[in-house]
């Protein structure tokens, strides 16, 4: 898509989410009526889901985003109560006291849960590192696995078994990226990671999840070419990964978004037989002039027009953002704006109403065609 009919689609994409903006009421106070415009009421009747990642503060401390998060989702996932560093602190020690406290949220509102993350480069205790070192790093990861799947094992929609296994640039084999794991096991320890999540929790969708291949760029290209390769060579020696998690982190002020070539990508990962959710969707404005009008619908139409190319698909399950609302974004951690001022990431600004994100994802989740939810 050429940068000119790029900007001719983004008006088009803007007048659409004001109108759906316009039908919702915009004030929190008002109490929209989420039960019939709810996001995940809009993406049911499509077969799909709509879900948002959920921080431990939140869920502890902010009841008035808990309250939007079960009128607005279908699923939830943990920012970082499921991985590693929080809930096995010490080698051979758990502690489930987050993770359970989001399972208990969710089962009291009827929510799903989807697991993140059981094998990752980061989200790791300090121990870990040493431990893999040591050798034996394949009995580690297998009990890890028996006991955190394990315990919730019938209860979780997805496992999110291995993250962000690859990076070109690392120069490894088959474009994996550098991990511990990888050092201490090679290749195999994805084989290892699915086949243990197959035998504690079979019920979970197994899905390996990945960022940096959204964009017409030529480092994202040498990226979907490997985890292509990487989910070839997966399915080839009979590994159990299921779907493949597009993690979705946008940013607003890139302009090389070419719906074919997503779509494409897209459709070459669900010919494999494969599923595919989006995990992680937000859309970063820190390159964008401060303007919060402005900010607001580059990054509604840039999410719409990433949106329009993927949920066709009749093999994607569902959408997840980062996060509902700007109270709290990993992206103000990270990718601070220059002005110091909060990022309009995700479909909620911080007084918990509505934005033209929202509105996008909703246009978005309503274009979609209908498929039989699976997922
Ligand atoms: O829970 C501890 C708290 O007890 C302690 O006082 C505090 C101060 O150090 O740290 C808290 O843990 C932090 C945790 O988030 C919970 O807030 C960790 O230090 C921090 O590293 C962790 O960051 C998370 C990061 O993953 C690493 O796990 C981010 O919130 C989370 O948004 C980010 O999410 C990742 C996805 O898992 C994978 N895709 C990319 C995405 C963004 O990086």
């Amino acid at each position: 898509m050429t940068i000119r009919r790029f900007a001719r689609r983004e008006m088009l994409f803007s007048a659409m989410t004001a109108a759906t903006l316009a039908a919702c009421p915009r004030s929190a106070s008002a109490q929209p009526d989420v039960a019939v415009a709810a996001l995940n009421n809009r993406a049911r009747a499509r077969g799909l889901f709509y879900g948002a990642a959920v921080s431990n503060d939140m869920l502890v401390k902010d009841p008035g985003t808990m309250a939007r998060i079960a009128a607005e989702c279908g699923m939830v996932v943990a920012e970082s109560s499921f991985k590693w560093a929080d809930l096995h602190p010490k080698s051979g020690q758990y502690d489930f006291t987050r993770s359970d406290a989001l399972m208990d949220w969710a089962i009291s509102h009827n929510i799903r849960v989807r697991g993140h993350t059981l094998v990752w480069h980061e989200g790791n205790p300090d121990w870990l590192a040493g431990a893999l070192a040591e050798g034996g790093g394949a009995k580690l990861m297998r009990e890890h696995i028996r006991a955190v799947a394990g315990r919730y094992a019938g209860r979780l929609a997805h496992w999110d078994v291995v993250n962000e296994a690859i990076n070109p640039v690392d120069k490894q084999q088959h474009g994996l990226r550098a991990t511990p794991w990888l050092k201490a096991l090679g290749p195999s320890y994805i084989d290892i990671a699915f086949n243990a999540v197959a035998e504690a929790d079979p019920a979970a969708l197994r899905v390996l999840n990945e960022f940096g291949v959204d964009y017409a760029l030529d480092w994202q290209e040498g990226r979907r070419v490997a985890l292509l390769k990487l989910l070839g060579d997966m399915l080839k020696r009979g590994v159990p990964v299921q779907a493949v998690g597009l993690q979705a982190h946008l940013d607003a002020s890139i302009t090389q978004l070419d719906q074919t070539i997503l779509s494409r990508f897209v459709n070459d990962i669900t010919s494999m037989g494969l599923k595919v959710i989006v995990t992680e969707l937000d859309v970063r404005d820190d390159r964008l002039p401060a303007d919060i009008a402005s900010r607001d619908i580059a990054v509604a139409s840039h999410a719409r027009a990433w949106l329009d190319a993927v949920l066709p698909n009749p093999a994607v399950l569902g959408v997840l953002s980062w996060g509902i609302t700007d109270r709290r974004s990993w992206l103000n951690d990270i990718f601070p704006r220059p002005d110091g001022l909060p990022q309009r990431a995700l479909p909620l600004d911080a007084d918990l109403n509505r934005k033209r994100l929202w509105a996008a994802l909703a246009d978005s989740l309503d274009a979609a065609p209908g498929r039989v939810s699976a997922g």
